[in-house]
């Protein structure tokens, strides 16, 4: 780790991720109950209202990076949209999107994908759109070195994501102007979807992030 990297934590280590879901696995099978949903309802119910009201056709090549339950693609493939991947590096974790997406009836909208972002992700065809709720987060926390993880995470998005692809991040470690700051060089922002507010001392911020960005086509 080098002084000037973002807080290290255990959130930040595929350790933790596959204890995550090697238990909620086990609890799906168990109880049925499909785990948690991160940043609440909310947070997928936006980013489908903003996507539906874009008209994009429903093919549209969806990626969901870190899809974890894959909860935010059943949502998705319930709006009809069906070229839809989800990736994750936990094994557990995509067995568990399996599980549910089977119960839910939309595997066929629905590819699944055990691939690190980081390292072993490399796609046949550019996506259309990405989608990240909580991993770039997971991401900056990793403490192996997170301000080389972001670097690489932004090289990656830029790779697989077509010229003038559209990427929304939920995000609840960087503010808005901080992850412009990040990712404004290969992005530019094109919209923020409405997130709860809070109020502290007088101050009034957001809990959550929730940011649309448009890959430059200068990225490489
Ligand atoms: C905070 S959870 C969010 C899960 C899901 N997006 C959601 O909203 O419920 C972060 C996810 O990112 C995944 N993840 C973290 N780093 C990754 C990487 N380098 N490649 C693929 N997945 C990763 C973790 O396994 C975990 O599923």
């Amino acid at each position: 780790m080098s002084d000037d990297d973002f807080s290290p934590s255990a959130l930040g280590t595929k350790e933790h991720w596959d204890s995550v879901y090697s238990r909620e696995l086990k609890t799906f099978q168990e109880y049925g109950d499909e785990g948690e949903i991160w940043f609440g309802e909310g947070s997928m119910t936006r980013v489908v209202r903003w996507l539906n009201a874009q008209k994009l056709p429903l093919t549209t090549s969806i990626v969901d990076i870190g899809t974890g339950n894959g909860m935010l693609l059943v949502e998705l493939a319930k709006s009809g949209y069906s070229n839809l991947l989800g990736i994750d590096y936990c094994s557990d974790a995509i067995a568990l999107a399996r599980n549910i997406c089977e119960k839910e009836g939309v595997s066929e909208s629905v590819s699944l994908q055990v691939a690190d972002f980081l390292g072993s992700f490399s796609p046949p065809e550019q996506f259309d759109l990405g989608l990240d709720k909580g991993t770039f987060d997971a991401v900056s926390l990793d403490p192996s070195g997170s301000k080389e993880k972001c670097r690489q995470y932004i090289q990656t998005l830029c790779r697989i994501l077509k010229p003038n692809g559209i990427f929304i991040i939920t995000s609840c470690n960087w503010t808005k102007d901080e992850l412009l700051k990040q990712f404004g060089n290969e992005f530019e922002v094109t919209d923020e979807l409405p997130t709860p507010t809070f109020s502290f001392g007088g101050h009034t911020g957001h809990s959550v992030t929730a940011l649309v960005f448009r890959r430059r086509t200068t990225c490489s």
